[in-house]
């Protein structure tokens, strides 16, 4: 056989040598090989100068478990927006309801929830006050807080003051807003009136007792057996039991059949009409929530449709009464977008009230983005004392 050598080549009249064929595939190979590492490599260089921020996502409604963290680019604050490199973010129930699928305002899934955040501002965008840079702030934010940066219009921060960790100040604006709207604006509670709140170790429950007690009430709080200790320390007068105990027969017992002049309910269903019917005459019922259709870990559409069968329907529309905030009154906090500065003043309000002591927030656990089911595992049990965090 005759052989056309080439230097590294071999032919010979019509074909090419095994041998060759094998040299040029190792050749080839190595080089896309040498490529892929270099492209690889540069992309690396290229994402060091670039941050990526982590968010945890609902993808689909589910259990606990169903959460996802995902690395998506900074983002870019629009005009009238600050960025905020977020420390400490706050979860509230409304974020396990919409993790069920059974939150009538959520987003369409995948979704990210989170009304809350405290942290640093790191950038502001156009038409936004360079002054507010590096300022330590707390925030609102329109669903997104579950994240470790966040852009809000500049109308939802405010600046926390001089020593208020990045926990409390996460632990303030859903909980203390809510309350402060409960007790003071809406429910007028006054020195010398009894109030009854239910779910009174949870975070909006200790924020109402704490506002209550400042301004001379007498409060008869609802919770699980274990929280009652920690309850009565915090100057609730009677802690009823109310998985064990009929509410109703006890705040009768409790205030010589007279009743209170205002509860705060956010259990829903049948609950609204026994907290109606506590009430002594002048007296208000503030309905807020709906946690008796989350007593099961994932949606479960019986639970849900017995709480909307039980529901109050011929005395009042309670879902019309809280989503629009009017009297005999319902509140939800999430439908006041519209109404920032005025939220803005009541959050002034309750800060010169954390400078006076009276505001104390009390955090019950803090867990890292990793253990977000964790977390919502912990409150949906009802061992939560006080406000659940998550951090980055
Ligand atoms: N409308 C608004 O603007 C607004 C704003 C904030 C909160 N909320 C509502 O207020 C309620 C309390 O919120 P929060 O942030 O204070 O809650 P939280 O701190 O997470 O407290 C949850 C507590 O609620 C009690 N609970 C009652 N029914 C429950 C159930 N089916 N599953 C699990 N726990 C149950 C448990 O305490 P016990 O076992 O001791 O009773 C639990 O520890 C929620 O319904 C929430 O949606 C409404």
């Amino acid at each position: 056989m005759h052989y056309l050598s080439a230097p590294g080549l071999a032919f010979n009249r019509c074909c090419i040598h095994p041998i060759d064929w094998a040299f040029w595939l190792v050749v080839l190979w190595l080089c896309w090989i040498m490529l892929s590492t270099g492209a690889k490599a540069l992309t690396i260089i290229l994402k060091i100068g670039e941050k990526v921020m982590q968010q945890i996502w609902i993808p689909k409604p589910g259990p606990p478990e169903v959460f996802e963290i995902r690395e998506v680019a900074d983002p870019e604050p629009a005009a009238g927006e600050v960025r905020i490199r977020v420390e400490a973010a706050g979860i509230n129930f409304a974020d396990i309801m919409g993790r069920l699928g059974v939150y009538q305002d959520l987003p369409p899934m995948p979704v990210v929830v989170g009304y809350e955040v405290a942290g640093r501002v790191d950038q502001v965008g156009p038409d936004v006050s360079e002054a507010l840079l590096d300022a330590d702030v707390l925030a609102l934010t329109r669903f997104g807080g579950y994240s470790d940066t966040v852009c809000v219009p500049a109308g939802q921060i405010m600046q926390r003051p001089g020593g208020m960790s990045a926990e409390v100040g996460a632990a303030i604006p859903v909980n203390y807003l809510t309350a402060f709207q409960l007790v003071r604006v809406m429910g007028g509670l006054r020195s010398g009136d009894t109030l009854l709140v239910h779910s009174a170790g949870g975070g909006v429950g200790i924020a109402a007792t704490q506002l209550a007690l400042h301004l001379g009430a007498q409060v008869i709080g609802t919770a699980s057996q274990r929280k009652h200790a920690f309850l009565m320390q915090l100057g609730v007068t009677h802690c009823i039991d109310y998985r064990q105990e009929d509410f109703e027969q006890r705040v009768q017992q409790i205030t010589n059949g007279k009743g209170v002049e205002l509860v705060l309910d956010a259990v829903g269903g049948s609950s609204y009409k026994k907290s109606y019917r506590c009430l002594a005459a002048t007296g208000r019922l503030g309905m807020f929530g709906v946690s008796s259709a989350a007593t099961h870990k994932t949606k479960n559409r019986w639970s849900y449709l017995k709480m909307a069968a039980s529901m109050p329907w011929l005395q009042f529309n309670p879902v019309s009464l809280i989503n629009h905030n009017r009297g005999v009154f319902g509140v939800n906090l999430g439908r006041l977008w519209n109404e920032m500065e005025r939220v803005q003043c009541w959050l002034d309000e309750l800060l010169k009230l954390y400078s006076q002591g009276v505001v104390q927030p009390v955090i019950a656990k803090t867990f890292s983005f990793a253990e977000v089911g964790s977390a919502h595992h912990y409150i949906q049990d009802r061992q939560n004392i006080g406000k659940v965090l998550l951090k980055p």
